[in-house]
């Protein structure tokens, strides 16, 4: 008796370990669903969202001048090449989204159903590292990133570095993009 209860656990363990080590990376909800549900990825996203307690309601109510984010969103400050390159806008994925949602949005953004695959594939790359916004959402990617006016700093960045983020997008560009 205690010797199958034995074997049944071992068998139980050994299928776990297996499911584990071979959790599906090409889908969106395996690696990439938390890493873009950070805040310092969807505070931005959210910045015109009443909802959402969007900043543009709170802390930028008076700072809601688009010609004025990049003097305190200054180079110093996001590294960026073009300081222009700081901005938010309405229509792309937000904070509270499942992993679904969140993946149908991204594609959306980049009019999707447009496009063949391979020119998706590229652009999504492209965004996702590349893009100078991104980059300062993820952990290291940047010396600035995460850096904020005032001597300020977003805690909850990406984290695992770019190695990481690249291995993981590309697993899920590769195979195909699933909003699983
Ligand atoms: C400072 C604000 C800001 C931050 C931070 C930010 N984004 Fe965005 N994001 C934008 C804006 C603005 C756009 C629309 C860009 C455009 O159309 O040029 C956008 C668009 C996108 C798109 C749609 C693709 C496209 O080209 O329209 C994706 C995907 C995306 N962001 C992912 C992310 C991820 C992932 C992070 C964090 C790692 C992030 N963003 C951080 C502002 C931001
Ligand atoms: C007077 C200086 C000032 C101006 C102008 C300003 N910001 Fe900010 N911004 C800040 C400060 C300080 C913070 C830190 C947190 C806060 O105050 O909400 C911040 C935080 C943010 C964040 C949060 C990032 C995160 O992940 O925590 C975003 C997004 C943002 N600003 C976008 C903008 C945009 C877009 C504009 C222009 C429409 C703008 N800011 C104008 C000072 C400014």
């Amino acid at each position: 008796m205690f010797k199958n209860i034995t074997k049944y656990a071992c068998t139980i363990s050994l299928l776990l370990a297996f499911s584990v080590a071979h959790a599906d990376d090409t889908l969106f909800s395996t690696n990439l669903y938390a890493k873009f549900q950070v805040k310092a990825c969807t505070t931005c996203h959210d910045f015109h969202e009443q909802d959402k307690d969007g900043l543009y309601f709170n802390s930028h109510a008076k700072r809601r001048d688009v010609n004025r984010c990049q003097k305190c969103h200054n180079q110093k400050v996001t590294g960026f090449e073009h300081t222009a390159d700081w901005f938010a806008m309405p229509g792309l994925y937000l904070s509270g989204m499942d992993a679904k949602e969140t993946c149908e949005e991204i594609k959306e953004a980049l009019h999707a159903k447009f496009k063949s695959d391979d020119l998706l594939a590229a652009q999504m790359e492209n965004h996702l590292f590349n893009d100078p916004r991104v980059l300062w959402a993820i952990e290291g990617a940047t010396p600035n990133s995460g850096k904020l006016p005032f001597k300020k700093q977003e805690a909850n960045l990406v984290k695992g570095g770019m190695e990481e983020w690249k291995t993981q997008v590309m697993a899920w560009v590769n195979g195909g993009m699933k909003c699983e």
